[in-house]
């Protein structure tokens, strides 16, 4: 990819975009960038604007590669932003549960925040009851990425590099990392690229963190959103959702999505694991065929019509139905995120693979790459 030469420009294209929802209309692809604050140790950030030539949108800040803003057609062509987050860099500041942040060094939980490598134990910060989650106090969400936009035929992309020092967050050795957020110029995804490298033997498990409402941001909760997940077995947990390492099957439970189930249907049964999780928050391990790209999950929302696949590289994907969200977070257009007013679909490696060698692995090498896929592809129905 050649670096972009509309870099800051905005077209007429995006300005026709800028409302909440607005009719589709064919353009230019374009990159725009604009201030959005600064981290309390004055360092600048920035808001980067992707629009492709179908009129699909996304914005993401530098700060934790976030994920602020995805604007996709309904089956009207309505374009709605169907991701939770704020509208200000200050309010991801003062707290925010992940809203479409970059997870890392280790997506979801490690046990007791602990594990061994090489005979050699790590410690880790117990920042969710007495377990290790997203990558500690200050992850990978919470820090400032360098950024670069690249426009090419194929599309638009916004490249983010992080070097996580030997020893941050309790982790062994430096890591660099690369995510690429990839717009198509003429096909409705997000594709997201993951590279990272170590210069010491260590852990990694990266994965994003956006919180899907496919009615549109704000618009009530998720649960007649219609889930079809390709797993027959996933990874029971116990009560601090640690999983047991069993790999449980899913028929005939509360988990089965394998036909698209709306997500409110089962919900509410009479489920142990359901009662762990307060709903679903649990990893499913994913039926992978040859392909490097495994379809890993679909959501449909009737009233809309939106269908999104996600596709991925990982073995496995966590179904979180937004659970711990109670109205006190107040997003974008003030609209006030209640109980499951979104979903997360977070493709990974399984929780506490580095306290269960039964799993696959998450140890990433000196000399070898962490490389990964996930992509998120709109359509109608
Ligand atoms: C993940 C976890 C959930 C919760 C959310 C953030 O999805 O699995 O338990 O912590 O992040 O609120």
């Amino acid at each position: 990819m050649r670096p972009c030469r509309h870099f800051a420009r905005l077209s007429a294209a995006t300005l026709l975009f800028a409302s909440a929802a607005s009719i589709v209309a064919a353009g230019e692809p374009t990159i725009g960038r604009r201030p959005f604050g600064k981290t309390p140790d004055g360092t600048e950030v920035d808001l980067y604007t992707l629009t492709n030539s179908l009129g699909m949108q996304t914005s993401i800040t530098n700060y934790g590669g976030i994920v602020v803003t995805l604007k996709v057609p309904d089956r009207n062509g309505n374009l709605d932003d169907v991701v939770l987050g704020y509208e200000t860099l200050d309010e991801y500041l003062a707290g925010s549960p992940y809203f479409g942040a970059i997870i890392g060094r280790y997506g979801n939980r490690i046990g007791k925040g602990r594990f061994t490598l090489d005979g050699q134990e790590y410690v880790l910060a117990q920042n969710n009851g007495e377990n290790h989650l997203h990558g500690g106090i200050k992850g990978f969400d919470k820090v400032v990425w360098n950024a670069r936009g690249v426009i090419d035929d194929r599309g638009l992309a916004l490249v983010l590099d992080y070097a996580s020092g030997d020893g941050e967050e309790g982790y062994p050795g430096k890591l660099s990392v690369t995510v690429t957020y990839i717009l198509p110029a003429d096909e409705n995804m997000l594709r997201i690229q993951y590279r990272a490298t170590t210069d010491k033997p260590t852990v990694v498990n990266l994965t994003n963190h956006s919180y899907f409402n496919l009615a549109g941001q704000g618009e009530g909760d998720v649960l007649a959103h219609e889930m079809m997940i390709s797993a027959d077995r996933f990874t029971p947990v116990d009560e601090g959702l640690i999983p047991t390492g069993e790999l449980r099957r899913v028929a005939g439970t509360p988990f089965d999505f394998n036909e698209p189930t709306a997500i409110g249907e089962r919900i509410g049964a009479d489920d142990e694991q359901l009662k762990f999780g307060g709903g679903y928050d649990h990893n499913w391990v994913l039926n992978r065929g040859d392909r490097p790209l495994t379809l890993a999950a679909t959501v449909y929302e009737p009233a809309g019509g939106r269908l999104m696949h996600v596709l991925t590289a990982e073995p496995g994907i966590q179904f979180y139905s937004g659970n711990f969200l109670d109205g006190s977070n107040v997003g974008k257009g003030e609209k006030v995120y209640q109980h499951r007013f979104g979903f997360c679909l977070e493709t990974q490696h399984f929780p506490d693979s580095p306290n269960k060698p039964e799993f696959p692995s998450t140890v990433l090498n000196p000399g070898d790459e962490y490389s990964s896929v996930t992509v998120y592809r709109f359509s109608t129905r």
